[in-house]
């Protein structure tokens, strides 16, 4: 396999408005430990030469050396065959638990699955007496899902669904089972970073279109659907992550048109649709329209740590979805399929107790933001799981790498980004417990106000960056 490598060119554009009033050499160092930290630079990739970096950024060699002695002395850089080196992850990082993880939205398991888990496993000895896994999913659990989608108002049969190792593995599989290498795949921006993610590791080109908290720019969608015409659409239409927008009706009527008109398969991530916190009535799945291709889980509604998702697709998909599988994966373990089935049969009082958990914690973030941080735009959400904040500067990435210093991850909007863009974004999510949502506001705010005086500081040698 080839070694992954990044231009010098491309990590400029990543790098984004970087300079942030310290010394050059530091502040190119950190948001490389920034882009490396949050996969934006995934570990092992090759860094383009000094010479080459220096160029593309218009600063002296002597800065980027550097800043390259920095990385390697925190362990972010190792030499590679050859003269070039690599970005890494110290091995003290890659293990070190943050006091505050707004990194991932992952909400801890509802309350009431362990009576639950507890009863699913009554009658261990008949599970223990199987294999234990498969490729397609238990029957049991392949129905109750299926039913669900019935209620929901799309008539589904089980073997419409097949049963994945969570949301993320079925997008994967999705992947590449719809795309060759070099097909064009439309995506979101911002959108969920591992959904383009699984796209491009299957050798998409993607394309995108962009989504704000106001919803979809539906003449730009249609009009990229149908310029290029892409083999598959990545679309999360419930409760977008990460700007918590759903796509009208009528919106979803055009989008769909458009995409048979192109010859592109609708792929619909319904990964957080369950998690409605007071939105208007809507008509129900995407997928009452023909040829949809969707994707759910119980990660965000029951539990994460479950690793339970599914594909509900067409049958003749499916075989090639499951035909494709046993290559990397031999099945999902049966003891989660138990436990999941369980969870379905008791679906609605989990959900409630899940949206009145969330409301409360999306109620403290909301608040606790705005009273720190008048002028930032937090806005109102109706689901999902997070805030998508509109920082009063381009500055999430600086910000990022702030709060990261002071124990707090979290990933500034860039990272939900196709093309570095959404620099004045953050997102927030409200998924985490209470204190921890109130620990890691005032780590926020720690991290702002140091950025602030940073800025503010008499010069000297430091130059007062635009991005604050
Ligand atoms: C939109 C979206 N899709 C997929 C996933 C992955 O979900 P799972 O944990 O089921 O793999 C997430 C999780 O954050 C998500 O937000």
């Amino acid at each position: 396999m080839s070694e992954p490598r990044i231009g010098a060119a491309a990590l400029r554009a990543l790098l984004g408005e970087w300079e942030d009033g310290r010394a050059v050499y530091v502040a190119l160092a950190e948001r490389v430990r920034l882009l490396i930290a949050d996969g934006r630079v995934p570990a092992r990739t090759r860094l383009p030469a000094e010479r080459e970096l220096a160029a593309a950024l218009g600063r002296s060699r002597t800065t980027v050396a550097a800043a390259y002695r920095a990385l390697r002395e925190s362990g972010h850089l190792v030499s590679v065959r050859g003269s070039g080196s690599a970005a890494a992850l110290p091995a003290a990082e890659a293990a070190a638990s943050s006091v505050v993880d707004f990194a991932r939205a992952m909400p801890p398991a509802v309350p009431g699955l362990d009576a639950i888990v507890r009863r699913a496993l009554d009658d261990l000895p008949a599970a223990l007496a199987a294999p234990g896994f498969d490729l397609v999913g238990d029957p049991g659990l392949r129905a109750r899902i299926a039913d669900r989608y019935t209620a929901r108002g799309l008539p589904t049969t089980p073997e419409q669904i097949v049963v994945t190792l969570g949301a993320q593995h079925a997008l994967g599989l999705c992947a590449r089972t719809l795309v060759r290498r070099g097909d064009r795949v439309l995506v979101e921006i911002p959108t969920y970073p591992y959904g383009y993610e699984a796209f491009g590791a299957a050798g998409a080109r993607l394309v995108g279109t962009p989504v704000t908290r106001d919803g979809w720019d539906v003449g730009r969608l249609r009009d990229v659907l149908a310029r290029t015409a892409p083999t598959a659409a990545y679309l999360i239409p419930d409760f977008h992550n990460p700007t918590g927008a759903s796509m009208p009706p009528a919106d979803r009527d055009r989008v769909h048109a458009a995409a048979r008109r192109a010859g592109t398969t609708l792929v619909v991530d319904e990964t957080t649709a369950d998690l409605d916190l007071g939105r208007p009535p809507g008509d129900g799945p995407f997928a009452t329209r023909p040829g949809v291709v969707t994707v759910g889980s119980l990660g965000k509604s029951v539990w994460g740590g479950l690793r339970i998702g599914w594909i509900r697709a067409d049958p003749g998909l499916l075989a090639r979805v499951v035909a494709a599988r046993a290559a990397t994966d031999l099945g999902t373990p049966a003891l989660e399929q138990r436990i999941a089935a369980a969870a379905l049969d008791e679906l609605p009082a989990l959900l409630a107790v899940r949206t009145a958990e969330l409301r409360e914690r999306r109620d403290v973030l909301t608040a606790a933001l705005r009273a720190r941080f008048p002028d930032w735009d937090v806005p109102d959400a109706d689901g999902g799981v997070g805030l998508w904040v509109g920082l009063d500067a381009p500055a999430g990435s600086v910000l990022a790498a702030a709060a990261q210093a002071r124990g707090l991850a979290i990933n500034a909007g860039a990272r939900f980004t196709i093309d570095g863009s959404c620099e004045r974004f953050l997102r927030v999510p409200f998924t985490a417990p209470v204190p921890q949502i109130t620990r890691g506001v005032g780590l926020l705010a720690e991290a702002w106000t140091a950025l602030r005086d940073l800025t503010a500081a008499p010069h000297g040698s430091r130059r007062a960056p635009d991005v604050i």
